[in-house]
């Protein structure tokens, strides 16, 4: 029995609650929320986040009675603690006697006391403190009966250029170069004169005159990740060394670039996420849904925490709209239709003060006689009828890969034929028509096992490391289908072009040769034809590609490069590879999608379903678990179903149709044949 499935027996399903600060409220208040808590079916709380300053006010005094009470109320009314390591709220009294924790921005100037994550990760001072509350917490709360799992730290995240980063970063630099000419090569430090000869001489990437130096830049950014993986780490192990069967977990963030957490997912018992999708952006469910198949495929399939979102608005944007009536609902299944084994917000008790006195809560300012508390409590027993979903899993034919070194490649640094790439919004291009297809699919990094898919895409795989390249190479070879976008392949590792001609990586897998790439000036816009006669407009990126192997699916109908392949195929090995060296319009590229996917004979689950709906599918040996999700506010719908099977959320027979009312929602439980 892994430490996830003791956790998920004890929580009996779904876990259910959300970040708990009791610290901010008296102790009546405390017993008012064990009693809600009880009323909306909470089974677990993340608790004690930010609470340094309150258990240790003084350096070396700690005050953990009102913890020990609250853990006992807790365990009192079954709600089970997710206890954090306070570390992300270093307390004013260890910046005064220490200010060189905290972080050194960019420019050179501190970060003032105020917020939280005011640390800098390499420092041995705030390492130091950070080790002594988790030990002392560890001490005094592994064998509480409501500890349930470690919360270390909160959303690590912050980039510090201070002294002991500078030698942090020597430290990790020496480890990957091993000498100096290793590292001038790897940095391609003749250029611009920038040879270092001695390792005191390299300091962290402070802004210098012009560019910085791409592959610096790029080492600072895995060394910063890095850096924060190894504070996580240290906590983890000391409460590890107390007691081994406890879940260990850290919160990430929605599309968060800087970390790597295809580095860090390993070394937690669960990928966890906190997520707000905006409720004023119409598709912020497509790009939440991403995220999920991320966490979810982060730990290799294995169900993910559904760690904080909100009950209704947030207080962090110019305009912070709310939930409307059943959106939130919605959202939460989402989150478990792929693979989310818990649905928790931030947070329990909306705050009076502080920063964050708007942002929505279980229990708002209107106190539970209000609508997002009914809602709620409607939710929580919603996942008392689910429970036999948790700790099941899904299955895909797509993969497309998403990967923190490529991500760095194309934003990190200046000097690109085009410096404005997105690589978010190039990854949610390439996944929405999969999504509104409603096909399963997992996301991978350059260095994940491609053999159970039949198709990978690649959007804009820019910077990629030889091993990334082999993987890919011989996924195609063995008779994967490949659809990769322009300007991938291009650089090394350690950021340098490819040697023999763009893409240097791809050159043999596109079948083509790139002499040049074309980014479009503003406004430009090609036609392109297709062979079976469509013809599609282009923007953006053009490349002078010439076809070696490949042949031209499409190609330009008009301007300088009027007959050049603007969409490549090419066979390779047994596999089949499809290379796109413009940006299409969307419904062209979308079309492509499809037809790529469905040549490569990819199972379509869920064929005529609106694409409003969301359909995503759960199981294990004996079930099938089917979310149905209709996103929209204004349209139902009809979705048929294969076979008779039993609504979970209704209790009633399906079969055959479902009939979806607007926000309207079925999780059908089909038995396997
Ligand atoms: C993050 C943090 C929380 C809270 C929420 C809401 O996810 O972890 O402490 O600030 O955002 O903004």
């Amino acid at each position: 029995m892994t430490r996830m499935d003791a956790f998920r027996s004890r929580v009996k399903g779904f876990a259910f609650g959300g970040d708990y600060n009791p610290e901010q409220w008296e102790p009546a208040v405390w017993r008012e929320d064990v009693r809600l808590m009880r009323e909306a079916g909470v089974n677990a709380v993340s608790l004690g986040v930010f609470a340094w300053a309150s258990l240790e006010p003084e350096p070396g005094k700690y005050t953990f009675g009102w913890l020990d009470e609250v853990m006992d109320l807790l365990h009192d009314n079954g709600v089970s603690v997710n206890l954090a390591t306070p570390t992300a709220a270093p307390p004013v009294w260890l910046t005064h006697l220490h200010p060189e924790v905290f972080p050194i921005r960019e420019d050179g100037q501190p970060f003032g006391f105020g917020n939280r994550l005011h640390y800098d990760p390499s420092s041995p001072i705030y390492r130091e403190y950070a080790a002594n509350i988790t030990t002392k917490l560890a001490e005094r709360y592994s064998f509480h009966p409501a500890l349930a799992m470690w919360h270390i730290s909160n959303e690590y995240g912050p980039t510090a250029y201070n002294e002991a980063a500078a030698v942090n970063f020597r430290r990790w630099l020496r480890r990957k170069y091993g000498d100096l000419d290793a590292l001038n090569e790897a940095w391609t430090t003749r250029f611009w004169g920038q040879i270092y000869t001695d390792w005191d001489q390299i300091d962290v990437p402070h802004i210098p005159r012009t560019w910085m130096n791409p592959t610096r830049r790029l080492d600072f950014k895995r060394f910063t990740s890095d850096a924060l993986l190894e504070c996580y780490i240290a906590e983890r192990d000391i409460v590890r060394s107390f007691r081994d069967d406890i879940p260990v977990m850290t919160n990430f963030m929605r599309f968060f670039r800087h970390a790597d957490y295809w580095k860090w997912a390993p070394e937690e018992d669960a990928a966890a996420l906190d997520i707000y999708p905006n409720p004023a952006e119409a598709d912020s469910h497509v790009s939440a849904a991403f995220n999920y198949d991320l966490f979810r495929s982060l730990k290799g399939g294995q169900p993910w925490m559904l760690m904080e979102q909100s009950s209704s608005a947030v207080s962090q944007w110019k305009l912070n709209v709310v939930k409307e009536p059943g959106r939130m609902r919605l959202g939460s299944l989402a989150a478990m239709a792929r693979g989310a084994d818990s649905v928790m917000f931030f947070q329990w008790r909306a705050s009076r003060g502080g920063q964050e006195r708007f942002h929505s809560a279980m229990v708002p300012h209107s106190g539970p006689d209000s609508r997002t508390f009914r809602e709620i409590t409607d939710l929580g027993r919603e996942l008392e009828l689910l429970a036999p979903v948790a700790g099941t899993t899904s299955r895909s034919e797509i993969a497309i890969l998403f990967d923190w070194d490529g991500w760095w490649g194309l934003e990190e640094v200046f000097g690109l034929p085009r410096n404005d790439f997105s690589y978010t919004d190039t990854v949610m291009r390439h996944y929405t028509p999969l999504w509104e297809r409603h096909y399963p699919v997992d996301v991978v990094s350059a260095a994940s096992a491609l053999e159970s898919y039949k198709v990978l895409v690649v959007p804009n795989a820019y910077l990629i490391d030889d091993e990334g390249v082999r993987r890919i190479t011989e996924f195609a070879r063995n008779g994967g289908t490949v659809l990769m976008s322009f300007f991938s392949g291009v650089v090394d590792g350690d950021n340098r072009v490819r040697p023999n001609g763009y893409p240097g990586a791809f050159r043999e897998l596109i079948g083509a040769k790139i002499d040049e790439y074309w980014p479009a000036r503003p406004h430009e816009e090609f036609a392109v034809d297709f062979a079976d006669g469509r013809r599609a407009s282009a923007t953006w990126w053009r490349e002078d590609l010439h076809l070696e192997t490949g042949t031209a699916l499409a190609a330009y109908a008009d301007g300088l490069l009027a007959g050049r392949a603007a969409v490549v195929e090419n066979r390779y090995g047994a596999g089949r590879v499809v290379y796109v060296a413009t940006l299409l319009e969307q419904a062209a590229f979308d079309a492509l999608v499809a037809e790529t996917v469905e040549a490569a004979g990819v199972r379509r689950h869920f064929e005529g379903v609106p694409a409003h709906v969301e359909c995503s599918v759960r199981g294990d040996d004996a079930y099938e678990y089917v979310f149905l999700l209709n996103h929209s506010g204004e349209l139902g719908a009809s979705v048929p179903v294969g076979g008779e099977g039993t609504d979970l959320l209704t209790g009633e027979a399906v079969s055959g149709q479902v009939e979806l009312e607007p926000l309207g929602a079925a999780v059908i439980r089909l038995a396997r044949a």
